[in-house]
């Protein structure tokens, strides 16, 4: 089909280079992942990572237009409060506004402690920016549009297909 932005290897080439830079940056690692978009990257990422690697998730809603995560709230964590991460790294599917991605950086902040906090976005889109922030891994930087698949949703939909296509 014609509407691939990236394909399957493309996707897997990427998260085998990062994989390969947190190997040899670190001695251990807890990816906190988002459900759902997050789950694809982080899974496939985690295959290649061969220091000891934790994985723990977050759920956080948005309010208002599903391409619009002004208001976000916490809906699920699996970690308890009051632990403490020695690497503790972010893995989301897209960082659109930078809400989500702030909101969740607080919650960490007021509910855990870390040594080092890094963060890994399968897609980088810089346009829409309202909260920015430094990134440590960007999978890949976009254009402004709307894209879906491997992990990102068309109307709750599509998050199972290997590569990412745009509308
Ligand atoms: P934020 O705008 O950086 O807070 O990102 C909020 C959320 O919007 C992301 O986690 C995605 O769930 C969703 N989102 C942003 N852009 C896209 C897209 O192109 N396709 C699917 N979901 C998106
Ligand atoms: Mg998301």
């Amino acid at each position: 089909m014609s509407n691939v932005l990236i394909t399957q290897e493309q996707i897997q080439t990427r998260l085998k280079e990062i994989a390969e830079e947190i190997n040899s940056k670190y001695d251990e690692i807890t990816l906190l992942v988002t459900l759902t978009g997050g789950v694809y990257t982080a899974i496939d990422l985690s295959k290649y990572i061969t220091i000891p690697c934790r994985i723990e998730f977050v759920k956080i809603s948005s309010y208002g237009h599903e391409q619009n995560a002004g208001i976000v709230q916490l809906k699920y964590c699996s970690i308890e409060r009051g632990e403490h991460f020695k690497n503790l790294m972010i893995v989301d599917d897209v960082f659109d506004t930078g809400n989500t991605l702030d909101f969740l950086v607080k919650y960490i902040n007021n509910n855990f402690t870390y040594d080092n906090l890094y963060t890994m976005m399968l897609l980088d889109k810089p346009f829409r920016r309202e909260k920015d922030m430094d990134i440590t891994y960007v999978g890949f930087t976009i254009k402004d549009e709307f894209v879906y698949g491997y992990g990102l949703d068309l109307k709750d939909y599509e998050r199972n297909l290997t590569e990412i296509r745009y509308v």
